[in-house]
């Protein structure tokens, strides 16, 4: 809880502050008004802000060890993949909570930690101390999904990344894993994130979309903006698995 506060009580607050002027047409997202026109991600990076990032990175990793991890586990079956022992690259994956607790729970399947080579880097530290036992089992890529190539995998996950942005920079980031996908191989995109029902969406998901908003232009998407964009990248969806934990988990397919 106490990396979540630090984050959510702090950077969030003044992004929502500026959201009324981010609405003007051609503004940039609400957090950059304050941030001198940088991208949160970007400026979670600059030098003094590392204690800000450690706390974003934990506060990710709280939220999915107390909120979601259980249920994506549970409830989507992970055991077919790790029949073939495929591998499963967690795109954007922070610190590696969610991956590690896959490979606990499927010990049959490899992983792939892609995300900013700085935050792998921590995450690789992390690993050796408190999980050494599932070093022989993944490996850590720092890479920018904007501008370098994925590592090949078989099941491409990605929990949380594409409502952070608006539709160009979520069509450039499936475009970066369908590049990745080899030829004629049957990989699978696993998208886990918020399915916003089209009508009444109710509080919980409507401020979750304004946070998107406010901190980098992003937004929460209904079945059809995930098919369009799912689409966009080429990739078709195949179905929506409807977890216990507010994500569900949408399953795409090479078109
Ligand atoms: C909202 S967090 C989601 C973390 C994790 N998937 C989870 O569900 O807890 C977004 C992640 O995207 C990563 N990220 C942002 N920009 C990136 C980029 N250009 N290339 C690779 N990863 C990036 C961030 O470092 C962060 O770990």
């Amino acid at each position: 809880m106490r990396s979540m506060l630090l984050t959510w009580g702090d950077e969030s607050y003044w992004a929502h502050e500026n959201l009324a002027d981010s609405l003007q047409l051609g503004s940039p997202p609400a957090f950059q008004l304050q941030s001198g026109g940088v991208p949160y991600f970007d400026w979670l990076q600059q030098p003094g802000n590392e204690g800000r990032s450690q706390a974003f990175h934990r506060a990710m990793a709280e939220a999915a060890r107390a909120l979601m991890n259980a249920a994506s586990l549970e409830d989507y079956p992970w055991h077919m993949h790790a029949a073939a022992t495929h591998t499963v690259a967690d795109v954007g994956g922070g610190l590696g909570s969610w991956l590690a607790a896959l490979l606990e729970h499927e010990p049959g399947l490899r992983g792939a930690l892609v995300d900013l080579p700085s935050v792998v880097a921590g995450a690789e530290e992390l690993w050796r101390r408190e999980r050494p036992q599932l070093l022989g089992r993944t490996s850590f890529v720092g890479a920018d999904f904007f501008s370098d190539l994925l590592p090949p995998a078989d099941v491409y996950f990605l929990r949380f990344i594409l409502h952070d942005w608006p539709d160009a920079e979520a069509t450039a980031i499936l475009r970066a894993v369908r590049r990745a996908v080899r030829p004629g191989s049957s990989a699978v995109l696993l998208v886990q994130d918020i399915v916003m029902p089209a009508l009444q969406p109710g509080v919980l998901f409507t401020t979750l979309d304004l946070q998107m908003l406010a901190i980098g232009g992003g937004k929460e998407r209904t079945r059809q903006e995930w098919e369009a964009l799912l689409a966009a990248a080429g990739f078709r969806l195949a179905r929506v698995h409807r977890l216990r934990a507010l994500p569900s988990l949408l399953e795409a397919h090479p078109a």
